[in-house]
Parts: structure tokens; C-alpha cells; sequence
């Protein structure tokens, strides 16, 4: 193993309750439907095909423009909640993990889809433990595609064999799986399948695999 790549949301950083909250505000304003599941569906989605499950429960068909502009709505909202967060929003853990896989010579790397990956990279602080990044601006598809790990892997110089992935949500690991990559599953939603080469509890079980 030389290389991990790494998802943002919900393994690095917890941002999902932002976005869910983000999402039920734009869903009560249309009078959609938004419960627990449709949340855990989004994950890991890029944010134009999250927009597209949630508008999945509207009877109301809506223009390119206008989800355009839906979009561009909950992302401001989201936004606004991510502006507040801080070096302190990262666990004590997760720095000491990062540190411990780099101390061991890992190339670690950033597969997000989401569009803000590198604005929440930058409040937290988390920026200059990655040799690379690839956030959703830079591809065209979304997990379960593995687009985003294979331009990662790219970027580190790494064939996916020689990569793990961690990743919380199950569109991840089937991205992972798909793009020939081992990976980790973080907490119940990613194991879920049994795709994952690993599961772990928390991040610093990582230094038992490596
Ligand atoms: C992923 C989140 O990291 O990013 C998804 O798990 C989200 O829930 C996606 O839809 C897109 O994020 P953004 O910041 O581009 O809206
Ligand atoms: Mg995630």
C-alpha cells in the first residue's frame, strides 16, 4: 500500500448534518417530502445528483434553470453553516492519524465529491497534510462512479491497486470497488453491502492495515 485516498464528508470532517439541513429547508420550501433515509441517500451523491433525488418526490417537473437556481439556493445554505467551522471541528484523532500515516511514508490524497471540499479544507485547517486533491469541480461523475479516485490516484503518481480508499457512504466503497481500489469502510452506512475489503470504526484503526 503507498497510497490513501480519502472522502471528506463523514470521514474527515462531519459536514452531513449541514448539508442535510440545507437540503430539508430547500425541501420545505417546495413541499417535498424529507426524511431520515432520503438524507442517507445524498451521500457521497454530487450535489446536482443530490438535487435530482430529492426532486425525485416532487410531481412538479422543474427546468435546467430552475435547478440551476434550486442548487445555487442550498448550496448558500449550506455555505453559511460551513463558514463557521474551525481547526476545532477536526478531531484530535484524525490529525494524529494523518501524521502517523505520513511519518510512515503514505501518500495521502482527497477524493470528494463535493464542490466545497477545498473551502472546508481550508477552516479546518486540513489542507497541507495532502500530497493531492480532487474535489467535485474537477469531474464529470459522480460516486458510484470512481472517477474522482482514479484522477486522485493519478495525481499521486499511484495505480489503484496500490491506493485504499476510506469512505463512509456506500456510494464510495462501490466507487472504490469499481475503480479496482481496496477500501475501508467507515461505520455501518459503508459496510453495509460487504463491498469493503476493511471496516473500521474509527479512523485510527487505519494504522492496524497499513
Ligand atoms: C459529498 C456529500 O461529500 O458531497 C454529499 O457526502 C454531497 O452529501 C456531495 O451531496 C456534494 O457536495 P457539495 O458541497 O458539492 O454540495
Ligand atoms: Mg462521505
Amino acid at each position: 500500500m503507498r497510497a490513501i485516498i480519502f472522502d471528506l464528508d463523514g470521514v474527515l470532517v462531519s459536514t452531513d448534518h449541514f448539508h442535510d439541513d440545507a437540503w430539508r429547508a430547500l425541501a420545505r420550501r417546495l413541499k417535498i417530502s424529507f426524511d431520515e433515509t432520503a438524507c442517507r441517500r445524498l451521500r457521497g451523491v454530487s450535489q446536482m445528483a443530490a438535487l435530482e433525488l430529492v426532486l425525485e418526490q416532487s410531481p412538479r417537473r422543474y427546468t435546467a434553470a430552475e435547478k440551476e437556481a434550486l442548487a445555487a439556493e442550498k448550496n448558500t445554505a449550506y455555505r453559511a453553516h460551513i463558514a463557521g467551522m474551525t481547526p476545532a471541528d477536526v478531531a484530535d484523532s484524525t490529525r494524529t492519524t494523518l501524521r502517523s500515516l505520513k511519518r510512515r511514508g503514505l501518500l495521502l490524497a482527497v477524493g470528494s465529491s463535493s464542490k466545497n471540499a477545498r473551502f472546508i479544507l481550508e477552516q479546518t485547517a486540513l489542507t497541507s497534510y495532502f500530497d493531492a486533491i480532487v474535489d467535485g469541480n474537477e469531474i464529470t461523475r459522480s460516486k458510484p462512479d470512481p472517477e474522482v479516485f482514479l484522477k486522485a490516484a493519478a495525481k499521486l503518481d499511484v495505480s489503484p491497486a496500490e491506493a485504499l480508499v476510506v469512505e463512509d457512504a456506500a456510494a464510495g466503497i462501490r466507487a472504490a470497488r469499481s475503480g479496482g481500489f481496496q477500501s475501508a469502510a467507515l461505520g455501518p452506512d459503508a459496510a453495509e453491502e460487504g463491498l469493503a475489503s476493511h471496516q473500521i470504526q474509527n479512523l485510527a484503526d487505519l494504522l492496524a492495515l497499513v
